[in-house]
């Protein structure tokens, strides 16, 4: 196993309501790299007040407590950075076509596959811990929430795959990425993001400010903001939740 996941708490728990709301119940002097698991998630969290869905026994749902100190607030994008890319490396061992769609969605083709939540802590001006929540879905054949255009992994290539082995080779890649944030190699991780972005460098629609637009992704800001030059040619940026991708 990984090293930061190495002698570390793994809780398998048989069911809670989302396991980034588990770390709440655990001691604060959890290990870092602890990840609590869970095959029967009934509460789970999506970003703002979005839900997760997942059936029970079919999907990888697990949280990781992270204390990346050494983070100020103002980088805390680099996190979610390198998560996103070590969830679309694992999606790309079974599957081409798989893109991180900004902020942090992955998606193969036009279809989302897996969800990151991240919630920290912050200390002064620096990230004192970290829950990061990783839903992927993989065995799971039809969805019922209103979530727009779920995928699975078994859904794609028509195979079944057993979720805790899944969970390890996940958690070596997490382990992986991590290590170049320790390291704060800041342009490998700048460079496989912008290499994985979806729709980066194409002409696309969107919509902001009650009005569809066209334009290009040309940059995503260290602080997370999107840019994107409209075809008047006006450099626009944009925060989570500003703008929307259109089909
Ligand atoms: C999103 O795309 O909106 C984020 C989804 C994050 C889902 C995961 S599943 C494990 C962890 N526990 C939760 O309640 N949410 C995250």
């Amino acid at each position: 196993m990984a090293e930061l996941f190495k002698n570390k708490l793994v809780f398998n728990i048989a069911e809670t309501a989302s396991t980034n709301d588990y770390f709440s119940k655990l001691p604060g002097d959890t290990p870092e790299g602890s990840v609590v698991y869970t095959l029967n998630q009934t509460q789970g969290r999506g970003l703002g007040l979005n839900r997760w869905e997942s059936e029970p026994n079919k999907n990888l749902t697990f949280s990781i407590l992270l204390r990346p100190r050494f983070l100020k607030a103002f980088e805390q994008f680099y996190l979610l950075k390198v998560i996103a890319i070590a969830v679309a490396d694992f999606i790309s061992i079974y599957t081409d076509k798989v893109s991180i769609k900004w902020p942090n969605d992955i998606y193969v083709s036009e279809k989302k596959i897996a969800g990151i939540l991240i919630e920290n802590s912050i200390d002064r001006d620096f990230i004192k811990q970290s829950v990061v929540g990783i839903g992927v879905n993989i065995n799971q054949k039809l969805f019922y929430s209103d979530a727009p255009d779920p995928v699975s992994l078994t859904q794609v290539t028509h195979q079944e795959y057993d979720i805790e082995q899944c969970l390890q080779t996940v958690l070596d890649g997490i382990e992986k990425q991590y290590s170049l944030l320790v390291a704060r190699d800041f342009k490998s991780i700048d460079s496989k993001y912008m290499s994985l972005l979806f729709r980066f460098n194409v002409l696309a629609k969107y919509f902001a400010k009650g009005k569809i637009f066209t334009g290009t992704i040309v940059a995503v800001e260290p602080t997370g903001e999107l840019i994107i030059v409209d075809n008047e040619g006006t450099t626009r940026h944009f925060l989570f939740k500003e703008v929307s991708f259109m089909v």
